[in-house]
């Protein structure tokens, strides 16, 4: 027998033991075969993994990287240990991780052709010249003043206001909001492709945003709208230092794992942590459309000297994008609970309220680790040993966790940011 992460389940496997959720609770019984539909309630019930007759633990570990040639795993490993420099890899979570992003790089190496990858790589790193000169770029604004710089990131769209006020209104029904959001045919083809991917995995086929908002929800279904609203309001803004594509890739991939996450701390209307992975670092935006600073010098300082991006900014403003990030979001009017998630994703100590936070802290370390898109960040950033532990999960939950994120945002990324209805 041999323990299987429920992503690589497959129907006709059968059980080694009884199996019980994490509460102890009886689900399924030793010797059960597995189908489909057992497959789909154990994802529902929050298992993480399963004991499977006739499967040696050996073999399910040497699926784990022993084929691959030890020559590119030495490649592979060298690369992610310069992503992973501002990293504790005594830490339990950040060792799996690492491990983890080192196989996936190695299992990348061995099928494609690896300066296809490097220049895969460096793509969101935009006509950046590292021997570029760097100017003085200190500056004495305070981020509400910058805020109050920048109309196109701080005006929402009219429609989005109008959906947000009926979202909003206690009095609104299903129905009116079905109908505010039925008014934009972009944004109600997106919804729909939304709760009909792998995101949600439903069985039969939504077809209305009426059916959309009474099986997902009005809470849930209007949170994913200020989220693919956002995206949809300020994904062609062109800017030569970040491709717009890169920074949605990396958003949209924190919030599917924040999401997860949050599935597994039993954390409810997990479309919030989406959301807020959508949204955390949209202050960076701020910077780099703002006028009043150089924000290529901010990147090439924090390239130049190997520092994590989010400190240079620190050390430049004396504040980074999530204090920015956070007044944007009260700007918006949208809920205190993104606010303080998008506040605290790099300290979520210093917050009253430190798990959603947490949640997000983790969710952009792993982004930033598996090097799915970009926010400009080019290291992985360190994890908090406290958050960590306020999250109480444990480490076995990251492989599970990116296995589900691959299998959510196949399609996610492609439909939510290209034009295509
Ligand atoms: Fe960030
Ligand atoms: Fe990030």
């Amino acid at each position: 027998m041999g323990v299987i992460n429920l992503a690589e389940l497959k129907p006709g496997m059968a059980l080694a033991e009884d199996l019980r959720d994490r509460n102890g609770r009886f689900l399924l019984a030793k010797g059960t075969r597995l189908t489909l539909k057992h497959l789909r309630i154990l994802k529902i019930w929050g298992v993480i993994e399963v004991n499977i007759e006739g499967i040696s633990q050996k073999n399910v570990e040497s699926n784990t990287g022993a084929q691959i040639d030890p020559a590119i795993m030495e490649t592979a490993e060298k690369e992610i240990r310069e992503r992973f420099v501002h990293t504790d890899l005594d830490h339990p979570a950040t060792r799996e991780l690492f491990r983890l992003c080192t196989l996936r790089k190695a299992e990348e190496l061995d099928i494609t052709d690896s300066e296809a990858k490097l220049e895969h790589h460096d793509s969101y790193e935009r006509n950046m010249d590292a021997n570029e000169i760097l100017e003085d770029t200190t500056t004495e604004m305070s981020p509400l003043e910058f805020i109050r710089d920048d109309i196109s990131l701080s005006t929402l769209p009219d429609i989005f206001i109008r959906i947000k006020e009926t979202i909003n209104d206690p009095k609104s029904s299903a129905r009116d909001i079905a109908e505010a959001i039925s008014k934009d045919t972009n944004i109600s083809a997106k919804l729909l492709k939304l709760v009909n991917s792998a995101f949600y995995g439903f069985p039969s086929k939504i077809d209305t945003i009426s059916r959309a908002v009474a099986i997902v929800g009005t809470k849930h279904l209007s949170i994913l709208t200020f989220g693919i609203y956002i995206i949809n309001a300020f994904k062609n803004i062109s800017w030569d230092l970040i491709d717009m594509k890169s920074f949605w890739e990396h958003s949209i991939v924190c919030g599917t794992i924040a999401r997860i996450l949050a599935s597994h701390k039993n954390i409810q209307n997990t479309e919030r942590l989406f959301v807020a992975g959508l949204l955390h670092d949209i202050g960076r935006l701020v910077f780099y459309n703002s006028t009043s600073i150089n924000a290529r010098n901010i990147i090439l300082k924090a390239r130049n000297s190997h520092s994590l991006l989010y400190e240079i900014e620190h050390e430049i403003m004396n504040f980074d994008h999530t204090e920015l990030g956070k007044l944007i979001l009260k700007k918006w009017k949208l809920p205190m609970s993104l606010e303080n998630i998008v506040k605290y994703h790099h300290y979520p100590m210093l917050s009253n309220d430190p798990l959603e936070p947490a949640i997000v802290h983790l969710s952009d370390i792993m982004t930033n680790a598996l090097d799915m898109g970009s926010s400009g960040e080019r290291f992985v950033p360190p994890l908090d040993q406290d958050a960590w532990t306020c999250i109480g999960l444990s480490p076995n939950i990251l492989s599970l966790t990116i296995k589900q994120m691959e299998h959510q945002v196949r399609e996610l990324v492609k439909f939510l940011v290209s034009d295509e209805r």
